[in-house]
């Protein structure tokens, strides 16, 4: 069911030079961040709103000074990539007060009240979960033995973290074979998916799948398999999320078997909702971005054009 934006002139239209946008950015953790940065900022420009944008380093604190900030503007339409799901309430209800509608952008938050934003656009990270559970369960739908998957988690508490991991878990689950041994976060960067591989490979003898939550900490992670005397995608099968240029470039290279992508391009999009927001038009509450999969042989393909 749609929801109407909490527009303060339903009705009248703001010339496009007259929107103010204020976007609370996670911070520049990896190659899909990049890409959705400069997607945003790049659609704002195209747009022709003003756009006041905010990197909070992936920090909470820093996001909720900055939609303050925001606040105190009086910018038209805040919106945010969430660090966490959790601790929002205050600072939501903080912009509903001053009648500023918030856009969730590719996370989201666990509020229990749903009227604290308007919509949220972005993935179904449960559903990427799932589709690497799949691919891996009909890898080895006939084998007789177990496996060892380790898992590199995302930042703790965040919404892709929770929901890759629940999706995958989900799936796997039908099979007893597939047993996940360490799963530890890795913070979606490559330096934490490097010294957290190292660690696992140093404990587990025998590891045969990597599940890494996002393609930086996978490409991490193949420095410490390689620097182990291992061969990425042959003595260790890896998927990764995501699909950016270095994690196709590896997938090409069979280093990683799978990849789940995960669309960073949300600015034309987010431009569009804050265009209807500030005109007082309604806005479905839920818009999910479309997503496909690549093995190696489809990443080697789909490379030459990969705009990121
Ligand atoms: O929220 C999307 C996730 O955040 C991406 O998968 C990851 O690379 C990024 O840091």
């Amino acid at each position: 069911q749609a929801t109407k934006a909490p527009a303060a002139d339903t009705g009248k239209t703001k010339e496009a030079k007259d929107i103010t946008l204020g976007f609370s950015q996670v911070g520049a953790e990896s190659g899909w961040r990049s890409a959705n940065t400069k997607s945003i900022q790049d659609s704002a420009k195209e747009a022709g709103y003003t756009l006041k944008f905010s990197d909070a380093q992936q920090k909470q604190e820093n996001q909720i000074k900055a939609i303050r900030s925001f606040i105190q503007q009086k910018v038209d339409v805040i919106a945010f990539s969430p660090v966490v799901e959790s601790g929002w309430d205050t600072v939501l209800k903080e912009a509903k007060d001053a009648g500023i509608p918030v856009v969730l952008t590719d996370r989201a938050v666990d509020s229990k009240d749903t009227s604290l934003y308007v919509t949220f656009l972005g993935s179904d990270f449960v559903e990427e979960g799932r589709k690497a559970g799949q691919w891996l369960s009909e890898k080895y739908k006939d084998t007789t033995e177990d496996i060892n998957i380790v898992e590199l988690q995302g930042t703790t508490g965040s919404a892709p973290a929770n929901d890759r991991m629940a999706g995958f878990a989900e799936v796997i689950a039908s099979n007893p074979h597939l047993k996940v041994i360490a799963s530890q976060t890795g913070d979606f960067t490559r330096a934490k998916g490097k010294e957290v591989m190292q660690a696992f490979l140093k404990a587990n003898k025998d590891i045969d799948v990597l599940y890494a939550h996002n393609d930086d900490m996978a490409l991490g992670a193949i420095q410490a398999i390689e620097a182990a005397g291992l061969k990425p995608g042959q003595d260790i099968t890896i998927i990764s999320v995501d699909a950016v240029k270095d994690g196709m470039q590896a997938a090409s290279e069979g280093k990683i078997n799978f990849i789940v992508e995960c669309n960073p391009m949300l600015g034309p999009q987010l431009m569009e909702i804050v265009r209807n927001v500030v005109d007082g038009k309604s806005v479905e509450p839920r818009i999910v971005t479309e997503e496909s999969t690549f093995t190696s042989e489809q990443a080697k393909e789909a490379l030459p054009s990969r705009a990121y």
